[in-house]
């Protein structure tokens, strides 16, 4: 039996920080350990919708491939390639989109918050945002999709219209499945709100030690005194400490919190080693890598003939079944 699928994309609209890693790059990391066919890309033509920096584009994507790479995608035999570099992706979502309804699309959340904010202008792109998201995930044939909650939606537009398309023709496309962990885990940042380059909270995974020392400096605490007894559990730092530390080490820093004697400064600084300790294998591996880049297109562009073969054989399935000749 062939191994099922895994396809997941990012955008690279933002550093890549704790809360990307332990929400999304780890567990995509994990599926492929476990035997899944896995093609991880990054959406560079899906982040226009937003982003208009050529600069910002371009390093983003760079430093997001380098965030993958850095945690071994390669050598987990992950299919790592960029949106951009697979042209049947963008034939595929305009097919779809004629069997995207209008009234299907503005069921999507992302339009309906920019509709409910009262943006006056709201491109087409914004608008069929899922539309290209479906055929990101189709023109592979994807079984699963990981995603965090937000997204479940997109994923379930992408069935509607793969319905949609079947029903005329036939089963020509495979429907996929979001893949949700159910105790999806929001990662605190350092206000205590769940982290994210919106609200200016994060903790970036690759920042040198002396910046992550003094984010770190940041974190939310209390009023209460250093020799008082602390709740672990509602402390800020305990909660993004045990993301990060063995069992053993967690609960020598809950036992500590429990005892009293324990500052918010001597705390911080403990949370801080621990995140430095914990990247900097990764960290080191990133600086090399952001500073060849070389090297990441070789990689890329390897990648990037392995996709388009694979997307190449559903776009003739669809381009024969709809009729499309071939000159
Ligand atoms: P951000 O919230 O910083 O804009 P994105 O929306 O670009 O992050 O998210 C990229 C991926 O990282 C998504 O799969 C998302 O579910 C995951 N992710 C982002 N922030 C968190 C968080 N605080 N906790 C868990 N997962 C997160
Ligand atoms: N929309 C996703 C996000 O904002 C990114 C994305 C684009 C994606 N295409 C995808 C995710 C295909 C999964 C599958 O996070």
């Amino acid at each position: 039996m062939s191994k099922k699928r895994a396809l997941t994309g990012v955008k690279p609209t933002g550093t890549f920080h704790i809360g990307n890693y332990l929400g999304a790059l780890k567990p995509a990391l994990g599926l492929a350990d476990q035997g899944y066919e896995a093609f991880y890309f990054i959406a560079n033509y899906h982040a226009i919708t937003t982003m208009h920096s050529k600069k910002d584009l371009e390093d983003l994507t760079y430093s997001h491939v380098a965030s993958w790479l850095a945690f071994d995608s390669e050598k987990k035999g992950i299919t790592l390639y960029l949106q951009s570099d697979v042209p049947e992706i963008f034939e595929l979502s305009w097919v779809l989109s004629c069997f995207a309804t209008k009234g299907l699309l503005e069921r999507a959340h992302a339009y309906k918050d920019a509709v409910a904010k009262g943006d006056k202008i709201i491109s087409n792109g914004l608008f069929s945002y899922p539309v290209l998201m479906a055929a990101d995930i189709v023109v592979f044939d994807a079984d699963y999709v990981p995603v965090g909650k937000d997204q479940k939606q997109h994923v379930e537009i992408a069935r509607d219209i793969v319905g949609a398309f079947n029903s005329e023709f036939g089963e020509i496309l495979k429907a996929p499945q979001p893949l949700i962990k159910e105790e999806v885990m929001i990662i605190p940042g350092i206000d205590g709100e769940k982290m994210s380059k919106s609200y200016n909270n994060i903790i970036p995974v690759f920042a040198e030690p002396d910046e992550i020392r003094k984010i770190v400096a940041r974190v939310k605490t209390d009023s209460s005194k250093l020799e008082d007894p602390k709740d672990p559990n509602k402390t800020l730092i305990y909660n993004i400490y045990k993301l990060l530390a063995s069992k053993s080490e967690t609960d020598a820093l809950k036992e500590r919190f429990l005892k009293g004697g324990l500052g918010w400064k001597e705390a911080k600084d403990i949370l801080a080693e621990m995140i430095i300790k914990s990247f900097e294998e990764p960290r080191r591996k990133y600086n090399e890598i952001l500073g060849d880049k070389e090297t990441m297109k070789k990689i890329l562009n390897k990648n990037a003939q392995h996709a388009r073969e694979t997307a190449s054989k559903v776009m003739t399935r669809v381009r024969d079944a709809i009729g499309i000749v071939n000159s």
